[in-house]
């Protein structure tokens, strides 16, 4: 067992999808999030400006003890990953990425092969997602940015008509490529999954992250032996929520996205 709380990051509010699913599967660990909300959004940045904006968030996580840092963002997955396994690796600390869990369900969930990926555009432009995909065999795979999606959601605006009209054009070329499952491949739009799956159709699969990165956690801390399980030790997990900008409106609409567990949220 370790008590030290999961570290989880993203540029803002989407890593909020990640941290509820690791909080609904394992209810005795305490969580850290941060908000990197002053830098936010990370998609439209350049590689080297994310490596050092996520660095610099995860460096702040490690500080406040945090026994394994989630990388709840995939523009940071896609271009911080190697770097931070080289920097926190090496003091016991393992770091844990979006991008693999989405790709293995992608691949276990597509009957015809043919898989849609949206995302930033730096990590489209990356090709993470493409490499991943292409590694299996006969995967088809259609890759689209949406860089406007973060924005919508950082407004706090997750349906509308100029939501719809906005996700009529970008989803277009993904459906017209015939695809039966859709990769989230941004933590920010399962927030936007009602839309979404509207454009796209309801036979269309959508696979998020969030569920399977916290499959990911709960390996990771049974391997280690560092499962918390309150039921035996009776003890109340801590949520700690902080943001680099203004903390008062990522506190309204962490509280929205999340839930409850959002009371305060710091300053850092
Ligand atoms: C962003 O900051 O642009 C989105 C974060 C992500 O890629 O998940």
């Amino acid at each position: 067992m370790n008590n030290a709380p999961i570290g989880i990051f993203d540029s803002g509010l989407g890593g909020l999808t990640v941290a509820r699913s690791i909080i609904d599967q394992l209810p005795g660990e305490s969580v850290i999030y941060i908000g990197d909300t002053a830098n936010s959004p990370y998609g439209t940045k350049p590689v080297g400006t994310v490596k050092t904006l996520a660095l610099n968030v995860m460096d702040k996580l490690v500080e406040r003890g945090v026994k394994m840092v989630v990388v709840a963002c995939n523009t940071a997955s896609a271009t911080a990953v190697f770097d931070a396994r080289q920097r926190y690796e090496e003091q016991g600390i393992p770091v844990l990425e979006v991008i693999s869990p989405a790709v293995h369900r992608a691949v276990s969930a597509t009957h015809n092969g043919k898989i849609g990926v949206i995302a930033t555009t730096t990590t489209i432009e990356t090709g993470t997602y493409q490499r991943a995909l292409n590694a299996y065999q006969q995967m088809q795979v259609t890759a689209k940015a949406c860089p406007a999606f973060v924005d919508f959601v950082e407004r706090g605006i997750t349906s509308g008509p100029e939501l719809i009209a906005v996700a009529r054009e970008y989803l277009e070329p993904v459906k017209a490529a015939g695809v039966d499952t859709l990769v989230l491949g941004c933590t920010h739009y399962p927030l936007l999954a009602g839309v979404i799956s509207y454009v796209m159709g309801p036979e269309v699969t959508l696979v998020s992250s969030a569920e399977e990165t916290a499959h990911d956690v709960y390996r990771s801390l049974v391997e280690n032996d560092w499962l918390n399980e309150n039921d035996t030790t009776g003890q109340k997990p801590r949520y700690e929520f902080l943001a680099t900008g203004d903390t008062e409106s990522f506190r309204g609409l962490a509280r929205r996205f999340l839930g409850p567990e959002v009371a305060n949220v710091g300053q850092v």
